[in-house]
């Protein structure tokens, strides 16, 4: 075959990948077709990758090899994590990917100079600025949510105007290089100053935030690649990254509007200016707590049930059993339906993977708003390992971490039962004053074991 066939059918290939990914994400906005938006993705990947191989342009595959070996090495271990540790893995892939556009970057940097041209020296530049400073955000992202690094905000006075001196320093560097590229000892100095960048935007944020910065870092990762798409003329990698970019931007903004948070304050790492007050509300307070056989008996003769599940429910693995109350309500002709909170668990999409993995029905799943207008015709609000994303202090209490960030409301529900094992606070460290309300009911225990006992009342194990 000629080498003009063989690039014919190369960029065939990477078109074929090109539209794949678009499926792919395309399929991912819905439950009902995220699995072929997975697989879609997968193939995508398969067919770019493989086809690189054929790309004639490639003359050395010696490092290639190296680099799949050491990747599937790191890649395996990091693939088998649990399900609830799948953010900070998230945040190490950031890291990983940054890692490789920003060695690729410097690598061209050193190829092409003297000869580079302006443009692409500041292609290059802004690549592996963008690339760096994800490189060690995502690195103390994953430290936090490891809970290695702390998870409250380090803030300090005056920490904007250095963060963005700092930024300024490397944008400078860069532009320096811009008009005299061969200034090769600058390079690294840019390079460490983008490092520092990173590790200065991520360390004031709080654990509450952290699913945004996750996010967001994805979405500089996915620049810093289209970025290198231009530098490597790779059209593959352009749209790989812009839609890596662009999709983690969009979920940013998604993330901040459920969340409440100014999105220019994540967008600049200005966050963590409110301390967590856990603290208040430590006076000894009463709550009412009830049995499986009681929980039953209530849940049992309602008409309509909207179940909360949050992170707990995840730590449990309870979503079978779920699965199997669902079914028993449905049965009695009970209206059980589950309430979506956009951060509740530890990923975005956390709750609708478990729910999916029991095949509990989509259309079962509500999102927040219906949840809420719902609320107070509901009998029971069941809450399954969830907290913060149920606590009414982000309604009233101004001096709360999480205040203004919207919650599906189930204290308006007739009765709220909560799955927990303790009063213990949940991801943000605060206390719940849905626990001592008069309509409440704690439900002590791990998720799995109480619902499954649960269960087994409402199946009549228990004679009832
Ligand atoms: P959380 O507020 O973290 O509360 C989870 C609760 O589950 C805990 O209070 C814990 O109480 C309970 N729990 C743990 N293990 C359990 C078990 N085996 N059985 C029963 N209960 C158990 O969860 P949430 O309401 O889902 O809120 C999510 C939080 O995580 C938000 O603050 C959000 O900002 C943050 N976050 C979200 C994401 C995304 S993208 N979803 C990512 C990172 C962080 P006990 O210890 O008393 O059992």
């Amino acid at each position: 075959m000629t080498i003009l066939a063989t690039q014919q059918l190369v960029d065939f290939a990477y078109i074929l990948a090109i539209a794949l990914f678009i499926l792919s994400l395309k399929w991912l906005s819905s439950p009902a077709t995220a699995r072929h938006g997975v697989l879609a993705g997968e193939i995508g990947a398969a067919v770019a990758l493989v086809t690189t191989f054929f790309n004639p342009e490639l003359v050395e595959f010696k490092w290639i090899f190296v680099g799949l070996l050491a990747g599937v090495i790191i890649g395996i271990p990091l693939g088998l994590v649990p399900i609830t540790a799948v953010p900070q893995r998230t945040a190490m892939s950031h890291a990983f990917g940054a890692l490789a556009a920003s060695l690729i970057g410097i690598s061209e940097y050193y190829v092409q100079t003297p000869h580079i041209t302006k443009f692409g020296m500041i292609e290059i530049a802004m690549e592996v600025i963008i690339g760096s400073l994800s490189v060690t955000g995502s690195l103390i992202a994953a430290g936090k949510l490891q809970e290695i690094l702390p998870q409250r905000p380090i803030v300090y006075k005056g920490q904007n105007i250095v963060s963005l001196t700092v930024l300024g320093s490397a944008v400078i560097l860069a532009l320096v290089l811009m008009f005299n590229p061969g200034l090769t000892v600058l390079f690294p100095i840019m390079v460490a100053v983008s490092l520092f960048f990173g590790f200065l935007l991520v360390m004031p944020i709080g654990g509450a935030d952290m699913p945004t910065v996750i996010s967001l870092l994805n979405s500089y990762v996915g620049l810093s690649a289209a970025l290198l798409g231009f530098v490597l003329n790779s059209r593959v990698l352009v749209v790989a990254g812009a839609l890596d970019g662009s999709s983690g931007f969009i979920l940013s903004v998604i993330m901040c509007k459920a969340m409440n948070r100014s999105f220019t304050n994540v967008l600049f790492g200005a966050f963590g200016q409110l301390q967590v007050s856990a603290e208040k509300g430590k006076e000894e307070r009463t709550v009412r707590s009830a049995s499986p056989e009681e929980a039953a008996q209530i849940i049992g003769s309602s008409n309509s049930v909207i179940v909360v599940p949050g992170y707990g429910m995840a730590v449990a693995q309870a979503q079978h059993k779920v699965r199997e109350m669902f079914d028993i309500l449905t049965k009695k002709g009970i209206d059980m339906r589950f309430a979506i909170h956009p951060v509740a668990g530890r990923m975005p999409g956390h709750m609708n993977v478990l729910l999916a993995e029991a095949d509990i029905p989509y259309d079962k799943l509500i999102d927040m708003e219906t949840a809420n207008s719902e609320m107070a015709q509901t009998d029971v609000a069941l809450i399954i390992g969830a907290n913060d994303v149920t606590n009414p202090a982000a309604k009233t209490d101004e001096g709360s971490p999480i205040y203004g960030m919207p919650i599906i409301e189930v204290d308006k529900a007739r009765t709220a039962m909560v799955i927990k094992r303790s009063l213990n606070p949940g991801f943000a460290g605060i206390d719940n004053p849905l626990y001592y309300m008069e309509k409440t009911l704690m439900l002590f225990g791990d998720a799995k074991k109480f619902v499954s006992d649960v269960v087994h009342e409402l199946s009549g194990g228990g004679g009832l």
